[in-house]
């Protein structure tokens, strides 16, 4: 098993000396080149998690493993992409993703071959030249997923990498992303609290529970790829996934409904309902 984590709780000691429970008893086991996605309403401990994996912080209890080594640490078989990626403003396309390499100690020819390869895989060559701020918002979720890429990390570490996209650039990056993933054979945990992103993407939905943080269900999505998102079997999950996150998000603060109710979800479920409807009817297909 590529990732183990057994048994794992994480306590914050907040205001007051409050001993605060953000993860209690999480069990999840990652195969090699397996597509996971994290799912649940913000605060449930996704991102807990994901940096407990990468090696930015540790678990209070439990364990987490990455090839039956405990993690101790940060390490080259991980490489975490978040949501807004840190890229350096002063470097160019391809400087920041030459970076990694420079450090390890890559020579420089290599260094920009690899680095141009990549850009090239996330279509971005004919902006190598270009520093940060001239790209958009997509084109800069995409370089950081080559300067991540270049390392060759066993694991990618996702956390909302396309939380602040428009709907149209986040769609298209998924699917890019999809293609990276079944090019490279990376082992991909992806958090999210957008559903159909994640039923799109994964092979596996870890759904989260909050009060306190905790794995309430797991999912498998048996639908070949590249996936519709109109695929009546997805939209069948993605009812099944909204009422189970519905009890959870009815016990957090109502503020955080947004979340995972995006009103362009409206329609989509209101069209399935009808299909169940015609379904229990019997004038299914
Ligand atoms: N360093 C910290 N100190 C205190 N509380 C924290 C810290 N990091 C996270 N938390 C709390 O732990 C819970 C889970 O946070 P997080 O993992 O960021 O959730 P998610 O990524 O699912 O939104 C939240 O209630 C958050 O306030
Ligand atoms: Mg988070």
């Amino acid at each position: 098993m590529l990732v183990e984590i057994k048994n794992l709780s994480k306590f914050f000691i907040q205001k007051a000396g409050h001993k605060f429970t953000a993860l209690s008893h999480v069990n999840l086991k990652v195969r090699q080149g397996e597509f996971v996605a994290l799912l649940g309403p913000s605060g449930c401990g996704k991102t807990t998690l994901l940096n407990i994996i990468a090696g930015l912080d540790h678990p209070s209890a439990g364990q987490a493993a990455v090839d039956g080594k405990t993690v101790h640490g940060p390490g080259p078989d991980r490489v975490v992409v978040f949501q807004e990626s840190a890229l350096f403003p002063w470097l160019t396309s391809v400087q920041n993703v030459e970076f990694g390499l420079k450090v390890a100690g890559i020579e420089a020819k290599t260094r920009r071959r690899k680095a141009l390869e990549y850009l090239q895989m996330v279509q971005l060559s004919q902006f190598a030249g270009e520093f940060p701020h001239q790209l958009s918002g997509g084109m800069r979720q995409r370089l950081a997923m080559a300067r991540a890429l270049v390392m060759n990390p066993k694991i990618l570490l996702m956390d909302e990498p396309f939380a602040a996209l428009d709907e149209q650039t986040r769609g298209k990056l998924q699917g890019d992303l999809g293609e990276i993933w079944e090019n490279t054979g990376k082992t991909i945990i992806f958090v999210t609290h957008n559903i159909r992103e994640a039923l799109i993407m994964a092979d596996r939905v870890c759904i989260f529970a909050t009060g306190p943080g905790r794995i309430k269900r797991e999912l498998f999505i048996p639908i070949p790829r590249p996936r519709n998102p109109e695929d009546t079997r997805l939209l069948l999950m993605e009812k099944q996934v909204r009422e189970i996150l519905r009890e959870e998000i009815a016990r957090v603060n109502p503020g955080e409904r947004k979340n995972i109710q995006e009103p362009a979800d409206e329609g989509i479920i209101s069209s399935l309902e009808r299909r169940i409807g015609a379904i229990s009817r019997g004038s299914w297909m």
